[in-house]
């Protein structure tokens, strides 16, 4: 199971002062040499964190996969478009929210990400929807021609008891095994951190997970470098024991 390391909050620190440190693009080199296999962020509409500038760094300096979140906003995809990331993962976006708050609905916005899909893959882009664990709107990112689905595990992350994480987790497994079956390729990430990572890198069929704040929050005290080292260790060991 691969990991990919969301740099926006490096971005959101830096913003706090509207200065030049800490830059994100320096903290996605030393995510590099920890061994992560991609590097993520997310350009939001309001700019809170991530900066054009950053994206078109990013691109230039990231030797692993670029993966760009995005919503499906014209003023975005066109820059998208031009700096042509490995992958974009389109998510929905609210202004007021402090995060990404929930999957896609890809079941009511189907023609217009389908046209979007259409757009990205004839660039050599490939897509990603973040969606729930809902097998409805996995059947219908497979229909419109989606390469991958990120499954949104903020619910399992959020859970407040084990009955609810459990249940949580159940639809997770079901999600990945369904859309595995039907040939789409499983990401998953949101909220995931040290604790909590392990039942999900049990989950055969599940290539890569994007975390971002729980390795950034870590970084603080031990460095991005080591920060990035102990998730994968915790990755490797949890697929080990599975086998
Ligand atoms: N995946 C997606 C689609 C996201 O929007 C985010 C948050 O930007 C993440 C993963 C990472 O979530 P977290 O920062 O909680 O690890």
């Amino acid at each position: 199971m691969k990991l990919g390391v969301n740099v926006d909050h490096i971005a959101t620190l830096r913003q706090a002062r509207r200065g030049k440190y800490p830059d994100p693009v320096e903290g996605a080199i030393l995510a590099e040499l920890a061994g992560c296999d991609s590097i993520v962020c997310h350009l939001r509409e309001d700019r809170r964190h991530i900066q054009e500038k950053d994206v078109y760094l990013l691109r230039k300096v990231v030797k692993t996969k670029f993966n760009l979140e995005m919503a499906l906003n014209e003023d975005i995809i066109k820059i998208a478009l031009d700096v042509k990331p490995d992958q974009v993962t389109i998510v929905p976006e609210r202004r007021e929210e402090l995060t990404t708050e929930g999957g896609l609905d890809v079941i009511k916005f189907s023609e217009k990400i389908k046209e979007n899909i259409k757009r990205f893959q004839e660039n050599g882009i490939k897509v990603s929807l973040f969606i729930e664990p809902d097998l409805n709107q996995i059947e219908e990112s497979k229909k419109i021609g989606a390469d991958y689905i990120e499954i949104h595990t903020g619910r399992y992350a959020e859970a407040e008891n084990e009955s609810e994480m459990y249940e949580e987790l159940n639809k997770i497994i079901k999600a990945v095994e369904y859309a595995v079956s039907i040939g789409l390729g499983v990401n998953a990430g949101h909220g995931l951190n040290y604790k909590n990572v392990g039942k999900i890198c049990k989950i055969k069929g599940i290539e890569e997970l994007n975390i971002g704040y729980s390795i950034i929050c870590r970084s603080i005290y031990v460095g991005i470098y080591q920060a990035v080292k102990e998730m994968k260790e915790i990755i490797e060991k949890n697929e080990k024991e599975n086998n």
